[in-house]
């Protein structure tokens, strides 16, 4: 796979695809690790001497359309709010190859969201050709690994326009997934929470095949997951609502985690635990979040929106938690590590 060491950027402009896609709520970003994660790649570029950054996403599912709700305004402002010295441009979506006048003095620019054009999702050639040629784009970066399982204009017909370098943050995706998968060190745990057991009855496939455990907790174990397979382990006690319904693993389960956390040299933790939106039943996904993310020597990788939200937030009260990889990919991560087609990835140049 080449990546943006495979390029010279000096004096370049770089368009770089990344993976904006984050919550926002009254115009403000609420989570920003995506918006984070794109960093080391941006800086890695300036720094290389790159005349200018055009950077693209998505954000949410627009169908089409550009409303206050879709816009990229509020990237945008945390952008500047991290780029204090920079101006950062921001730009509608080009409908032809007319170059966008952008000021000599704009290093970094970012395009309005790719799916307020229906171009984008229906892979059109044309839509990504219009950007790469209204922006005088010499090469092309793709970053954005949440977005790399759709075949879109931006992950997919782009590699018949430009050539396609891995970013940074795919790149560091990659390895620390592909390690976990192919070549972890051993004893190997896998966590596996959440609620839809038809999301994780693959992934829980998957790894029996590498794993020394699997642990099976939150909703899927508590309406009654089985398995006679000595690998894995379910949740056997429950806190409870007043109404009896269970929505935390309870202590002698999470004490066997606990157990089986000690001695892993490599976690995998996917899915919460128990209904963690309320602190109440949050005990558990807590206790696991920080024995993960206080153990040395080991390779913690954790993925899934849900579960990488919770243990972001967790991190922000806790300077001292530390995982190898919290994931910025939350269906393209679970699908990566199932082994499934990535479109985005297979554009990248090899
Ligand atoms: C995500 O958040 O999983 C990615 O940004 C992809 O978004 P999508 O599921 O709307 O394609």
């Amino acid at each position: 796979m080449k990546t943006i060491k495979d390029l010279n950027a000096k004096d370049k402009t770089i368009l770089i695809r990344v993976d904006y896609n984050v919550p926002v709520k009254d115009g403000k970003v609420t989570n920003d690790l995506r918006i984070r994660a794109s960093l080391p790649t941006i800086n890695y570029l300036l720094e290389h001497g790159a005349k200018r950054l055009i950077l693209i996403s998505h954000l949410g599912r627009p169908e089409g359309k550009l409303t206050p709700e879709t816009t990229l305004q509020p990237v945008v402002d945390s952008l500047q709010k991290i780029f204090k010295e920079q101006t950062i441009g921001f730009y509608h979506l080009p409908n032809s190859e007319k170059p966008i006048p952008i000021p000599d003095n704009v290093k970094i620019a970012v395009l309005e969201n790719l799916r307020t054009n229906p171009g984008e999702e229906k892979n059109d050639q044309t839509f990504i050709e219009n950007i790469v040629k209204a922006t005088g784009a010499d090469f092309y970066v793709q970053d954005g690994f949440a977005v790399t399982h759709r075949a879109h204009a931006s992950t997919d017909a782009i590699k018949n326009v430009l050539p396609v370098y891995a970013g940074l943050l795919i790149e560091k995706e990659i390895a620390n997934l592909e390690k976990v998968i192919e070549n972890p060190e051993k004893p190997l745990l896998v966590i596996i929470g959440g609620a839809k057991v038809e999301d994780k009855q693959p992934l829980i496939d998957k790894f029996l095949k590498v794993a020394d455990h699997i642990f099976v907790g939150g909703k899927i174990a508590s309406e009654g997951f089985k398995s006679d397979n000595s690998k894995i382990t379910i949740a056997t006690d429950f806190d409870e609502n007043s109404a009896g319904e269970k929505l935390d693993i309870g202590p002698l389960s999470t004490s066997e985690l606990a157990n089986l956390i000690t001695d892993a040299k490599t976690i995998i933790w996917n899915g919460l635990l128990g209904y963690a939106e309320d602190p109440a039943y949050a005990t558990a996904s807590t206790i696991t979040a920080e024995l993960i993310g206080e153990k040395e020597n080991a390779t913690t990788v954790i993925c899934g929106g849900d579960t990488t939200g919770f243990v972001e937030n967790l991190m922000k009260e806790h300077k001292n938690l530390n995982y190898t990889l919290v994931s910025t990919g939350g269906g393209a991560a679970l699908e990566f590590l199932l082994g499934k087609k990535m479109p985005g990835l297979e554009a990248i140049s090899k």
